[in-house]
């Protein structure tokens, strides 16, 4: 089967390598030159673990191109996924242009009987709004179905995601539709994997629910975390505790600098705002997502305690930028709202990420934050070091080797990675999120 992929950000390249690997014949279409020329080039313009080895075999048996040239893509195949980026607009809405651009120009090319299947995580009711556009506007006399497919894929584990995902949704109310797609899915099938059928507007909800159901997870244990420092409780003690009653089970309860990424941080705002359009309020959501900002701010208040609030002319040394590991995606992460506190307060930034780097300069350029090679480099000089990103290099660092090279032994543990009385013996004087940092009696 010949498919189209539209858009080649994480999911659109990861779905459409995907897809060929599971046996499909597909064309990854972007309208950006210079991406489809990366992609032609053997090169992935972000960095996510497995994903190369995934296109570069399938580019070599010859399952799987790249093109900027949608009519041609579209008029070969059966199914074309949609998998183009869909922003937070300025009210927090997801902005839809790119999606309905596309619909636009699907209705001039589609020649036969297609299946638009939608990945991109789109408010509830756009699936309809996709069909109706083409529908209305199409060129041909021909019959096109529409299929909501949302991707739970997370960045740094997206390829195994694809490969062996909890779950695939499909929302459509075409059954010959739902027949083909999930052919398309037959190696998930046989590795059992259980499929969701719904209808439209269900499709749509599952992804907004569960991306905000894990937010609320996050927001619920930082909030814990924050209460835990104030009556002197262990929050690793109490979310493994939690965790143990299967009910609430264990993931998504590691609390931090708060959330970011493409997805939750975006995907909370939406669905905040279709509850206020519906007048149907989402008030948990709404919280979450103060929550989550009161948490980033917090960060920025447990660096500058260390220093007893003289920030002025202090060197900062910040490991980790991405806002989590293995990715070197920068959107929505703690380390720009923390970066930014400091920098206005008069800070000295040096700064270190395994792959983030070149994307954090395009926000901080190399005049405002000097970047370094590696943790030790960062840390010279530093009056506090900073895990902003738990980075597996970050989690057995040499303390005392950092110890010899810093200004002062101030150590903030964003991400509770270390022991803290292990740290606290070697000299340091530690903070980090909700757990009892004194000697026990
Ligand atoms: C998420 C969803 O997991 C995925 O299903 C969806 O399709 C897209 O959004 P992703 O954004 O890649 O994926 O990352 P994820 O691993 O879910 O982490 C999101 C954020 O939450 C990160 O900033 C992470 O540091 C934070 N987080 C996660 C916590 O602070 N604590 C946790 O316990 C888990």
């Amino acid at each position: 089967m010949h498919i189209t992929v539209v858009g080649t950000g994480y999911v659109g390249l990861v779905a459409g390598a995907g897809l060929a690997d599971f046996g499909m014949h597909v064309i990854c279409v972007d309208k950006i030159q210079e991406k489809i020329d990366i992609l032609n080039s053997g090169e992935i313009p972000f960095y996510e673990p497995g994903l190369k080895e995934l296109v570069d075999r399938n580019v070599a048996n010859k399952r799987l191109s790249f093109s900027t040239d949608l009519r041609s893509a579209v008029e070969q195949s059966l199914a074309i996924f949609i998998a183009v980026g869909t922003p937070s607009d300025e009210k927090g809405r997801a902005d839809l242009s790119a999606v309905e651009e596309l619909a636009h120009d699907l209705a001039q090319i589609v020649n036969d009987y297609k299946v638009i299947v939608t990945k991109s995580t789109v408010p509830v009711g756009t699936n309809r709004w996709i069909k109706s556009i083409i529908d209305k506007e199409k060129k041909n006399p021909v019959e096109i179905d529409i299929v909501s497919n949302p991707e739970f894929l997370r960045e740094g584990s997206a390829v195994e995601d694809f490969m062996r995902p909890n779950r695939v949704v499909l929302g459509s109310d075409s059954q010959r539709a739902l027949a083909i797609v999930k052919d398309i899915y037959r190696p998930l099938y046989l590795i059992e994997t259980p499929f969701v059928i719904t209808g439209l507007e269900t499709a749509e909800m599952i992804k907004y629910a569960s991306n905000a159901f894990l937010a609320t997870k996050i927001s619920f244990i930082n909030e814990i975390a924050n209460l835990c420092e104030a009556v002197g409780a262990d929050v690793h003690q109490v979310a493994k505790a939690m965790g143990l009653d299967r009910r609430i089970g264990p993931k998504f309860l590691h609390p931090g600098p708060g959330f970011g990424g493409s997805c939750f941080p975006k995907d909370t705002l939406a669905l905040a705002q279709l509850g206020r359009d519906y007048e149907s309020p989402i008030r948990i959501v709404e919280t979450v997502i103060e929550v989550n900002n009161a948490q980033k701010e917090r960060m920025v208040e447990k660096i500058v305690n260390l220093l007893d609030g003289n920030v002025k002319d202090k060197t900062i040394a910040l490991l980790g930028l991405s806002f989590k590991p293995n990715t070197s995606d920068i959107r929505e992460a703690p380390s720009i709202t923390i970066v930014k506190r400091l920098l206005d307060r008069g800070a000295k930034i040096r700064a270190y990420d395994p792959v983030a780097i070149d994307e954090f300069k395009k926000l901080f350029p190399e005049t405002l934050i000097t970047y370094c090679e590696d943790a030790y480099s960062t840390a010279e000089g530093a009056d506090v070091v900073v895990i902003v990103t738990e980075w597996n290099e970050f989690r057995n660092l040499d303390l005392k080797r950092i110890k010899d090279v810093v200004k002062k032994p101030n150590l903030a543990d964003l991400r509770n990675v270390y022991d803290p009385i292990k740290v606290k013996n070697l000299g340091f004087k530690y903070t980090c999120v909700g757990r009892i940092v004194k000697e026990p009696h």
